[in-house]
């Protein structure tokens, strides 16, 4: 067979990596003033003195990560610099999936001395694992900066917070000095605090607000130039990125992901250049991927559920009642090989919480005197886009 790769040459990225999202920005654009809080915030751990605890919030993909880690380079680099700075050492966590415990151990972990065993997985507690933290800090003095990104996600986050910033006046240690660093998306993870954490966190807050289309194509424009080859994409097309992600929610994630796959359609027609038309398709694309990952999310029943709208949508027979739904929801799952789900409660029950997460919509309907109330739904999404999304989900289990 001839090489299927052969007549691949050209390429319209210069440095695609530069668009994925592990790449690491040189610079940070337009998010000068949460910089300079920032910078504020962070001063005293220059002078030597105990760091203030500090706390993130914004929405997704507004640079709360990015921005983090550009300040902390800048930090540990500055304070080499300075004597009255103690030595400065940086712990980044990020808390999703993770318990408590993980977390304590993995901090304990990289503080313990390369020839020592790692703190033990099972057989001893959080409060050991503490113990362990408050020791080895102590045993490397210095400053400790402790990051813990999506912190909202942190099942008994209230604990640390209330342990860590403490443990210097409770006597737990005695030479380090330690700061918090929390972000979060959540605006509410405060409040879900309890009092006590409250009182005692005195944390200096940074909002990170969402980006308008003009910041957004100026972030754009810094990566496609370093992404792309010279002449590979047109203004324009930066701009309709910039502007279709600040129209949803200013995210500057998004908006890099449309220019990526802005660049992947161009290359497929092997184009010279990435035009407005690929950005357009870019945005369905990644639309479909976000919808894709959200029907993934639903347990098994509630993707038939979810499908038998669907398919009732695109025989024009919705709004349906929850019997009708129910029908077409036992041929689905029957299908796909499961029991279905017998009684007319539970469906009922998927059907609400699915117009909650906003895939369906819901009618309430009164049959007058007698007749009682009850609700219809139809689908709030492209019926053919979520047949073929369960097509692709169905066709992967059966691999
Ligand atoms: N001001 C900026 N300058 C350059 N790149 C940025 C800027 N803001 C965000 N980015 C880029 O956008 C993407 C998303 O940013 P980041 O991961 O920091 O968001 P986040 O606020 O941490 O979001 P989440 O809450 O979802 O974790 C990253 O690739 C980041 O490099
Ligand atoms: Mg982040």
């Amino acid at each position: 067979m001839s090489d299927p790769f052969a007549d691949l040459h050209e390429t319209l990225f210069a440095d695609k990596d530069v668009l994925s999202e592990d790449y690491q920005p040189e610079s940070i654009l337009e998010r000068d003033d949460e910089i300079e809080e920032y910078r504020h915030a962070l001063s005293d751990v220059l002078f030597g003195r105990s760091p203030e605890n500090i706390m993130l919030y914004g929405k997704a993909g507004l640079g709360k990560t990015a921005v983090t880690k550009y300040m902390m380079d800048a930090l540990v680099d500055n304070a080499a610099t300075r004597e009255e700075a103690d030595e400065l050492h940086v712990h980044e966590r990020n808390c999703n999936g993770k318990t408590l415990f993980t977390i304590v151990r993995g901090l304990v972990n990289d503080l313990l001395p390369p020839e020592a065993s790692p703190f033990p997985k099972r057989g001893l507690g959080t409060a050991d694992a503490f113990e362990e933290l408050y020791a080895q800090l102590d045993r490397r003095g210095g400053t400790h900066l402790i990051v813990l990104d999506e912190i909202d996600h942190l099942e008994d986050a209230d604990t640390l917070l209330y342990e860590l910033p403490r443990a210097r006046s409770n006597g737990h240690i005695e030479t380090a000095h330690v700061g918090l660093i929390g972000i979060s998306n959540n605006y509410t993870f405060r409040e879900q605090l309890s009092p006590k954490v409250k009182d005692t966190l005195m944390e200096t807050e940074i909002s990170f607000s969402p980006y308008n289309a003009v910041e957004l194509q100026t972030i754009l424009e810094n990566r496609a130039e370093k992404a792309f080859v010279d002449g590979g994409y047109d203004k324009s097309a930066i701009n309709k990125a910039a502007a279709f992600a600040a129209r949803d929610v200013g995210n500057a994630r998004q908006a890099i992901d449309l220019l990526r796959v802005g660049g992947e359609v161009a290359e497929k027609r092997r184009a010279e250049c990435v035009t407005d038309a690929d950005i357009e398709e870019a945005r369905t694309k990644v639309k479909r991927g976000r919808l894709e990952n959200r029907i993934r999310d639903q347990t098994e029943h509630a993707q038939y559920i979810l499908q038998a709208v669907a398919i009732l949508e695109s025989d024009d027979k919705t709004p349906a009642r929850s019997k009708q739904i129910q029908g077409m929801y036992e041929a689905v799952a029957t299908r796909c090989g499961a029991d279905p789900l017998t009684t007319l409660k539970s469906i009922q029950d998927h059907l609400s919480e699915l117009h909650m997460l906003g895939f369906l919509q819901r009618f309430e309907r009164n049959e007058g005197r007698g007749g009682g109330q009850y609700h219809e739904h139809a689908l709030d999404l492209d019926p053919e886009v979520v047949i073929e999304i369960r097509k692709q989900i169905e066709s992967e289990r059966g691999e």
